[in-house]
């Protein structure tokens, strides 16, 4: 298997790899962002992003965006071809790209939003921790792309303060008190499922 960032040669897997994320998408049942192809070969082309590669089969991917005016980075749209899940990829190319996140933008904080149980263990191993989405980044574009979210009526409701997902940042300047504490997965679910008894019955009670 090659974990490698990507570039334009590697622009022929774009359909492939914006399939595979809207089809994940519409088995996990979130309105996650749609990325097309045009926008995954964007992201190649300005190496901000990272492909796994199985001989020639695109095996995962993740791309890296901006916010802030460089402040803020995210790592987002990973995804593992199902053929290739449950081996450690995700967890593979999660560390390729936040190493690539840092050596190119050593001044931002990286974040993420997300619901994603893996992605919250991934993220915790790598040193983020979960914070409100006020210590996040106020670039009102990142927080559009949450229109295309079936929960986008529970964030405007909330005025952006919180929502279903959780919001998680590494910020390389933060002192360490006591070391880096991975959290453990079971406080990840039982946070989700609070959140969901709490925004999800709010919203059944105000329709
Ligand atoms: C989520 C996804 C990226 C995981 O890929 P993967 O290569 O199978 O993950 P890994 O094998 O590297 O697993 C990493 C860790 O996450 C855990 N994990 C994987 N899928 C999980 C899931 N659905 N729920 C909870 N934990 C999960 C694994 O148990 C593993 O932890 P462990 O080693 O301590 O047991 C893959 O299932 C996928 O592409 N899903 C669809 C897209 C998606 O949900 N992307 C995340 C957007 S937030």
């Amino acid at each position: 298997m090659e974990i490698i960032i990507a570039n334009k040669s590697h622009s022929h897997y774009a359909r492939i790899i914006s399939e595979t994320i809207a089809a994940s998408a519409k088995v996990r049942g979130t309105g996650i962002a749609k990325r097309s192809a045009e926008y995954i070969i964007e992201k190649m082309e300005k190496g901000n992003a990272v492909i796994a590669l199985e001989q020639d089969q695109f095996a995962g991917f993740c791309y890296i965006e901006t916010w802030g005016h460089g402040k803020f980075v995210a790592n987002s749209g990973l995804v593992v071809h199902p053929d290739f899940r449950g081996r450690g990829l995700a967890r593979q190319i999660k560390a390729k790209v936040f190493q690539h996140s840092r050596n190119k933008f050593p001044n931002a904080k990286i974040f993420s939003i997300t619901t994603g149980l893996a992605v919250m263990k991934l993220n915790s191993e790598l040193g983020y921790k979960p914070v409100t989405f006020s210590e996040l980044t106020k670039d009102q574009s990142f927080w559009d792309g949450c229109q295309t979210c079936k929960n986008y009526d529970i964030l405007q409701r909330m005025n952006q303060s919180m929502c279903l997902c959780t919001g998680m940042l590494f910020d390389a300047n933060k002192k360490k008190i006591n070391g880096h504490k991975k959290i453990k997965s079971n406080v990840f679910r039982r946070l989700k499922r609070i959140k969901e008894n709490l925004l999800l019955n709010q919203k059944k009670k105000t329709k």
